[in-house]
């Protein structure tokens, strides 16, 4: 539990059978699926770029916080970094044809900020953007539509070097690059998303100290929140502002919080998580308002409440087109605000296997906030299985059945992105957890199937299970 520790953890007796179904049934490819998706349902998957991409130093590329906390000794497993990590900047072309392959309809990736604009700002780059032109024209020229996220964690160094998002200013740096890469892609690109879980650079960045920039201070980090959140509706503003109709939004890590037992303290103490988990990121984003029982929590928070002007969230709850949600798990609470766990955690122990959360979590928006478009932007979980990852067909096969469920009951699913195409640099774990469907021999940078690949493969085929 190295990750996600922010949460008391109190390891309870993990209940055994919340992962239903057992192994995965070999599915013929002409049957017809018992559970068939909407016609144009967008079969993706993700990846980010420090993740995938390598080529830190090449082109012009600038560093960013991760290759500097990548390479100071203890911070990352095994001293891995993500200097060449999958090698994707010198393998697109294959990679393409991978995803090709498996039917993709939609890969969701990220932009390095400092590989277009090698300090954050100022003069693009040229061989940065040909890069992510050359990838999401070979998308386009495949039939996969192209879902770009402007900000996974890498924030330049340069910038970092100012204060980062501890400065107001980097929402106006963001907003320019974001502009930058509007004009660029614009004609080209359906589907933005501003910033990758601002929860997890508050809680693990910046509380816990595990991510870059490896900070422990929490009020800093509810300030780089409010900072993300900005920078987020300022990129919308940008979009906005160009001809293009690409569409928007932001991609937020989401978890049902459930009290862990009977008592009105654990219920209380599931609202509150609630609030920490949840709502501080959607209201904002959907509603253009803080909740107020947040607010209230952050009373003895004087650099929070000073960061947030008048105004800010007006920009903050500009329209979105859409929301993005990665769901890897829920959180349950006891009565004195402790997280325990109730279900079986993947290879990550910081994730708890429960499918019907997916679920929970997307009727809960739709009941909350409305029928805004959604898209799964991340699902999925690491194994130590390498190629006959059986555990990971059931883990897909029972969030692909409570998508299907939420579809069912209303909800405007649109896609699904699992986490992730490949194997790849899992941040603080580096190369330890395995989190694709398609493996990665670091040594040789050969990619080979998983018995997930062709599962998935073959689901896309028939558009369901
Ligand atoms: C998410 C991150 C993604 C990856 C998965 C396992 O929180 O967005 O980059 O690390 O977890």
């Amino acid at each position: 539990m190295r990750r996600r520790s922010v949460l008391t953890l109190a390891a309870v007796g993990a209940v055994a059978g919340c992962a239903r179904g057992g192994p995965a049934r070999p599915e013929a490819a002409a049957a017809a699926p018992a559970l068939a998706f909407p016609p144009r349902f967008g079969w993706g998957a993700a990846t980010s770029a420090y993740q995938l991409e390598g080529a830190a130093n090449e082109d012009g590329r600038g560093p960013s916080v991760w290759d500097v906390f990548s390479h100071q000794p203890g911070r990352i497993r095994n001293g891995d970094t993500g200097d060449v990590a999958a090698d994707h900047y010198h393998r697109f072309a294959e990679d393409l044809d991978i995803m090709k392959d498996l039917g993709l309809r939609s890969y969701r990736f990220s932009i390095s900020w400092s590989r277009v604009l090698p300090t954050g700002r100022g003069t693009v780059n040229a061989k940065g953007i040909d890069f992510y032109h050359k990838l999401v024209d070979g998308l386009l020229a495949r039939g996969i539509a192209p879902v770009v996220t402007l900000f996974h964690w890498d924030t330049p160094q340069a910038l970092q070097e100012l204060g980062g998002w501890e400065n107001r200013d980097c929402a106006k740096w963001f907003a320019d690059y974001a502009h930058a890469m509007f004009t660029a892609l614009g004609d080209k690109v359906p589907t933005w998303l501003t910033i990758n879980e601002p929860k997890t650079v508050v809680d693990v960045g910046y509380t816990a100290g595990i991510h870059a920039p490896g900070k422990q201070d929490r009020r800093l980090a509810n300030v780089v929140g409010h900072h993300l959140l900005l920078g987020h509706g300022l990129a919308v503003q940008a979009l906005r502002a160009t001809s293009g109709n690409g569409r928007i939004g932001a991609a937020l890590s989401l978890s049902p919080t459930y009290p862990a037992d009977d008592s009105d303290g654990a219920r209380t103490a599931a609202t509150t998580a609630d609030a920490e988990e949840n709502r501080r990121w959607l209201d904002p984003l959907l509603r253009g308002r803080y909740p107020q029982d947040w607010l209230d929590s952050q009373a003895a928070d004087a650099p929070v409440r000073a960061a947030i002007k008048d105004g800010d969230l007006a920009v903050i709850g500009t329209r979105n087109d859409l929301l993005g949600v990665n769901y890897y798990g829920p959180t349950h609470l006891t009565g004195t605000g402790a997280r325990v766990m109730q279900h079986p955690t993947s290879q990550a122990t910081w994730q708890e296997i429960y499918p019907d959360g997916l679920f929970d979590l997307l009727t809960r928006i739709k009941r909350d906030y409305g029928d805004i478009p959604v898209s799964i932007t991340e699902n999925g979980m690491a194994t130590e299985n390498p190629l006959q990852d059986q555990d990971r067909i059931t883990f897909l096969r029972d969030h692909l059945t409570a998508a299907h469920r939420a579809i069912q009951a209303g909800v405007k699913l649109e896609s699904y992105h699992l986490w992730s195409l490949m194997d790849n640099f899992e941040w603080a774990e580096g190369y330890s957890q395995r989190w694709g469907i398609i493996h990665v021999d670091y040594a040789t940078q050969r990619r080979t199937h998983k018995a997930s690949a062709d599962w998935y493969k073959t689901v896309i085929a028939r558009n369901g299970l």
